[in-house]
């Protein structure tokens, strides 16, 4: 029936959930053989990890600050998600610098990383936040089913059973390849705790230079208050049928340490056995409350 086009399904394509009705498979598997140039970035985020915050800087240090001059245009446009692309073509034909957000697993995105073409900005944020912010982004989102309830949804995180799959396969894949490319880390507490400092690290890492003003006016403008009431970088244009936004809201609370109003100590507990077990080898660490 007609109803069924609406019905929006996880699906699983070679071990990584998609959405279906949403992205197309087909041009997910041609994502690995795009031809990228060195003037290529990619921004890749686990789900919730302030994906649309890094939108919103990396059109402001195009423009220099100047806000003015992407009014007219949609973040989501100017930055694309690679995985919501509608053919290569789309890809080859958007204007330089091409600048992507992604939230693919490494070994879907074009093999020209590994040859040190193109950028990649990694932006990682604590777990226990990420599976908050996504339990809410869940509850109005209408392409993801809605939870039961929180416990409901913390076993579907734990189990990698949502769009993104799990958290700790997602930041080990990326990372682990990190010396391969040309790789910036950040992290989402970095940024609460010191905005400016990352946004520097952003623009010499893009190779660019801008004034002390300049800067200011890219941390003004990206700022949780300035974004939730600027249409171009808030998602209130996404429309209903994917997004109610009598619900929710991308910019929801936007801190550190929100997972504590959620988290039952048992919760908490088995959090941490799985995070040290599965991170033991592995040299990052993070930020849980401020
Ligand atoms: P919360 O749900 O915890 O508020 P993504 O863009 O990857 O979907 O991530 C969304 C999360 O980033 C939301 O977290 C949102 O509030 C937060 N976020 C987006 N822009 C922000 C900003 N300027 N300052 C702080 N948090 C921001």
């Amino acid at each position: 029936s007609s109803c069924e086009a609406f019905e929006y399904k996880l699906v699983l394509h070679r071990d990584f959930h998609l959405i279906s009705g949403i992205h197309s498979p087909e041009v997910v598997d041609q994502i690995h053989n795009f031809e990228i140039q060195d003037s290529d970035v990619f921004v890749i985020t686990y789900p919730k990890s302030g994906t649309i915050w890094l939108q919103q800087i990396l059109c402001l240090i195009e423009v220099k600050g100047d806000a003015t001059a992407i009014n007219d245009q949609l973040n989501s446009d100017r930055i694309p998600w690679m995985e919501l692309l509608k053919s290569e073509k789309q890809f080859v034909s958007a204007p330089s610098p091409r600048i992507h957000v992604s939230h693919l697993p490494y070994r879907f995105m074009p093999l020209g990383l590994k040859q040190k073409k193109g950028k990649v900005i990694y932006v990682a944020r604590n777990p226990k936040d990420v599976l908050v912010s996504y339990f809410h982004f869940h509850n109005f989102a209408n392409m993801l089913e809605t939870p039961k309830d929180f416990e409901d949804f913390f076993e579907k995180f734990m189990d990698g059973y949502v769009f993104g799959n799990c958290w700790f396969e997602h930041i080990k894949g990326w990372c682990s390849q990190s010396d391969e490319m040309n790789f910036l880390y950040i992290t989402y507490e970095e940024m609460i705790k010191d905005l400016r400092s990352v946004v520097e690290r952003i623009v010499s890492f893009l190779g660019t230079n801008l004034t002390p003003q300049q800067l200011n006016d890219v941390v003004e403008h990206s700022t949780f208050k300035n974004m939730k009431t600027n249409p171009q970088a808030n998602y209130q244009h996404v429309p209903a049928l994917l997004l109610n936004h009598q619900l929710g809201a991308f910019l929801r609370k936007g801190t550190v340490g929100d997972w504590k109003n959620y988290f039952t100590v048992a919760q908490n507990e088995r959090f941490d056995e799985v995070y040290q077990e599965k991170m033991k080898d592995f040299p990052l660490s993070f930020v849980w409350d401020m």
